[in-house]
């Protein structure tokens, strides 16, 4: 995908997981690659890898949920490559609990990193998409934003958020030159899936391994996703090529969820 190179891409989350295989993907590409996430240690890692592969990048501490963080964000970008071009809403958590036992806590958490850290960065990033007539929101929702399962409400509920924030947001920008979609995965081989499994390992007197081949097992392909299967579809969707698709959400599942 030629068009990336040179592209100025945001990825939230960037510091393990499907955010760092999207950040290392565009990378691959030639795009100038801003990575974010709170750990400081993990991000600068990241950063090294990137380097090392000859991409050009800038690593910046963000807590998506603290609009300063990423209004200040906004302006180290800025100063160091130009506007963002193409922005993946990547950070989320997914903490499992019962609906009555959930606290109140857990809700806001989810809440705020899922849906309002999705939101902050909509906010701050996409007016200079629209005056650029280009850009790219990919918002990695989950295969929870269509379907539901017990024990993650507030996980569910922001995933189902995250997609009605990419059609509304597609709608308003269809005239604009700008897309706006949704990646939705089913069970990914990241920490948070093992950290998951070890819940779900708990609950059940599993051990990890066992509660990691149920999790596979669900999946009709009988595996767990790639972190790298997530980010070549982010790729694909970023993509000059990929202007007619907006507002749309799609699965790399194994064919989990079809509806
Ligand atoms: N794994 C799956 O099975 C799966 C399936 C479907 C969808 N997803 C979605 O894919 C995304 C990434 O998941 P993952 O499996 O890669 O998770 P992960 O391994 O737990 O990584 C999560 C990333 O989000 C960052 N993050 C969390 N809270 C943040 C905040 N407030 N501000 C900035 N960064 C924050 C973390 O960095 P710091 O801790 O350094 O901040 C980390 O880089 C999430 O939105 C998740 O819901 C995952």
């Amino acid at each position: 995908m030629k068009d990336l190179a040179g592209r100025i891409v945001l990825v939230t989350g960037a510091t393990r997981g499907i955010g760092k295989a999207i950040a290392l993907a565009f990378g691959a590409e030639q795009s100038r690659v801003v990575i974010t996430g709170r750990t400081a240690a993990a991000l600068e890692e990241v950063a090294a890898t990137l380097r090392s592969t000859g991409a050009e990048v800038l690593a910046h501490q963000c807590d998506v949920t603290q609009k300063p963080h990423v209004e200040s964000l906004r302006q180290e970008i800025e100063k160091r490559f130009g506007a963002v071009q193409i922005l993946v809403n990547n950070a989320g958590v997914a903490p499992a609990a019962d609906f009555l036992e959930m606290t109140d806590k857990l809700w806001d958490e989810v809440m705020r990193v899922n849906v309002n850290g999705a939101y902050n960065c909509c906010k701050t990033f996409l007016a200079p998409m629209i005056d650029a007539h280009w850009g790219r929101i990919i918002n990695i929702a989950s295969t929870v934003a269509r379907v539901a399962y017990p024990g993650i409400a507030a996980y569910a509920t922001s995933k189902h958020a995250s997609l009605g924030l990419t059609r509304a947001l597609a709608m308003e920008t269809a005239r604009s030159g700008v897309t706006v979609n949704a990646v939705c995965p089913g069970y990914v081989n990241t920490e948070l899936t093992r950290e998951n499994a070890q819940r779900l390992a708990e609950k059940r007197g599993q051990s990890l391994d066992q509660a990691l081949a149920m999790l596979a097992a669900s999946c009709p392909q009988r595996r767990l996703i790639e972190p790298e299967e997530v980010a070549y579809v982010t790729l694909m969707l970023a993509s000059d090529r990929a202007r007619g698709i907006t507002g749309q959400a799609i699965q790399v599942d194994g064919g989990a969820v079809m509806a």
